[in-house]
């Protein structure tokens, strides 16, 4: 229930907090703080990179271009590097100051950090998927297979940091509201 590639929501239990404040009125909330919203930021700004790369696979299974290489490795190293650093300064910094606010979520950040473990998983796929793709163009060949694969990965990257990335901001967020934002 509590895995990433099948769950849909966060577990009942940990959304005592999440039904008091709808994602809705957090902006508006008192408590809700510039990091706060920087961190909401970077969320964005992941969705739109695994967007954009998908949108650049299917252009290029469409019509292939000789920019697609030197995209798709720009913005893949960007989006995993960022990503992988973003769960660290979370494991490491956020989490830990904000489990202690209310023990009724704390087992919320245990399934947070299997999801981070599990996206190391899936970045290592992507990063794989990505450059067999970038192989076969430096081998002058058509890539159409490695690109078929590559786009199925982003497809399922997407899903898999979307549910992430939205059960997360719904255990943090109100946590937020509710107690103040933590010092970090
Ligand atoms: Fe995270
Ligand atoms: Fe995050």
């Amino acid at each position: 229930m509590n895995d990433l590639t099948t769950r849909t929501g966060l577990p009942e239990h940990l959304r005592v907090l999440a039904e008091l404040y709808p994602r809705t009125g957090w902006e508006s909330h008192g408590n809700f703080n510039d990091l706060t919203r920087f961190w909401l930021d970077r969320h964005l700004m992941f969705r739109d990179v695994i967007a954009k790369l998908q949108t650049e696979t299917m252009g290029f299974l469409d019509q292939p271009t000789d920019r697609y290489g030197a995209i798709l490795q720009r913005y893949t190293g960007f989006f995993l590097n960022q990503l992988h650093s973003h769960h660290g300064i979370e494991d490491q910094h956020y989490f830990p100051a904000l489990i202690a606010l209310d023990a009724r979520i704390a087992p919320g950040f245990e399934l947070l950090d299997g999801d981070h473990k599990a996206l190391d998983g899936h970045i290592n796929g992507l990063a794989e998927r990505t450059n067999a793709v970038l192989a076969a163009l430096n081998q002058g060949q058509a890539a159409k297979t490695e690109a078929d694969a590559l786009l199925t990965a982003q497809q399922a990257f997407e899903r898999f940091l979307n549910r992430h990335l939205s059960d997360e901001e719904e255990l943090v967020v109100p946590l937020i509201l509710e107690y103040g934002p933590p010092d970090l």
